[in-house]
């Protein structure tokens, strides 16, 4: 090739580069994962995602991890912020692994309460409190204000000879085998009044929540820890955003809402929103663009735009 023709054939791959470069979509608005979590309605990463009820208590943060920077989705509440460890969109539930909670890994005294607010969506689920290095006797344990209601459960009290025999129960202040009369099983767990599990008014120093024994009653090793949390999406018309949610779903886009009067809105890849879902809706600008290739699925406008990207580059180099 010519010096003469090489540069205009060069512009214009680069222009046709740029054009394909703009029509890129923008980072989406709303983000369907964070970390390794999958998310759906009604969480969401930001305002407009997932559900008005939730956003204020969700976010998902850049934090560091193993010298790593990862993401992870926190619930926020009064008291601290939990990292989401799991989700289960067919019950309702997640599991948080709060800083603060112990484990037969690493134990640590808690110097925040673990605390839920009452407005949010969230309740306490299933998942089992032990509370650890408590001032005995543990059958004295009662909440403030709940009329002498014992706390500790003394059916469970195999869990504590379990717990105790972690080797890190020195990092509570502990002995080595310590007497399980400092260790206290309060399950089903409760909140006070302040959405709390008040260990400083408890008198423990330290607690632990298991969210399940797997096959290995008597081995806290491979316990697997967390709080279990129900949520709820409460809304009024929670029924007709679910209805609204799946459609919206199913059609590849991501719930959301308008930030100004919270009604639902379906938020697609293409960077337009809608108030059904993304098979059924005609942006102006989309349509202009694509014209009779609008309603074809997002994979064939990938290869429509591939294509022709192609043949425009070729019909370049045979101008010239
Ligand atoms: C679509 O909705 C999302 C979330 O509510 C918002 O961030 C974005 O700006 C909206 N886009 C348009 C084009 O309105």
């Amino acid at each position: 090739m010519e010096q003469k023709t090489l540069l205009p054939a060069l512009s214009c791959i680069i222009f046709f580069n740029l054009l394909c470069f703009a029509m890129a979509q923008e980072p989406p608005a709303c983000q369907t994962t964070c970390g390794s979590l999958k998310l759906k309605y009604p969480f969401g990463t930001g305002a407009g995602c997932g559900s008005p009820t939730f956003q204020p208590y969700i976010a998902c943060e850049i934090i560091n991890k193993d010298q790593k920077q990862q993401q992870q989705l926190l619930l926020t509440t009064h008291t601290d912020s939990y990292p989401i460890t799991s989700i289960s969109y067919s019950t309702q539930t997640l599991t948080l692994t709060p800083p603060s909670m112990s484990s037969c890994s690493s134990m640590q005294p808690s110097p925040s309460n673990f605390g839920l607010d009452w407005a949010s969506p969230f309740q306490l689920g299933r998942s089992t409190f032990i509370l650890l290095s408590c001032q005995p006797p543990t059958s004295s344990l009662t909440l403030r204000g709940s009329s002498g209601i014992p706390v500790c459960d003394p059916s469970y009290s195999n869990l504590c000879a379990s717990i105790y025999t972690c080797p890190s129960v020195v990092g509570l202040g502990l002995p080595l085998f310590p007497p399980t009369n400092t260790c206290c099983v309060y399950s089903p767990g409760n909140l006070d009044s302040k959405g709390e599990l008040d260990l400083c008014g408890l008198k423990c120093a330290g607690y632990t929540s298991v969210v399940s024994l797997g096959d290995y009653p008597t081995d806290p090793a491979r316990w697997e820890y967390g709080v279990t949390l129900k949520y709820s999406h409460g809304d009024l018309d929670s029924g007709i955003v679910d209805t609204k949610c799946n459609s919206c779903e199913m059609s590849d886009g991501v719930c959301g809402y308008r930030v100004d009067d919270l009604s639902f809105l379906c938020v697609c890849k293409n960077g337009y929103n809608t108030s059904s879902d993304c098979n059924n809706n005609f942006s102006p600008d989309q349509d202009l663009f694509w014209g009779s290739a609008s309603n074809l699925p997002p994979a064939w406008k990938m290869w429509f735009a591939l294509v022709v990207f192609w043949e425009i580059s070729y019909s370049c180099f045979d101008l010239f």
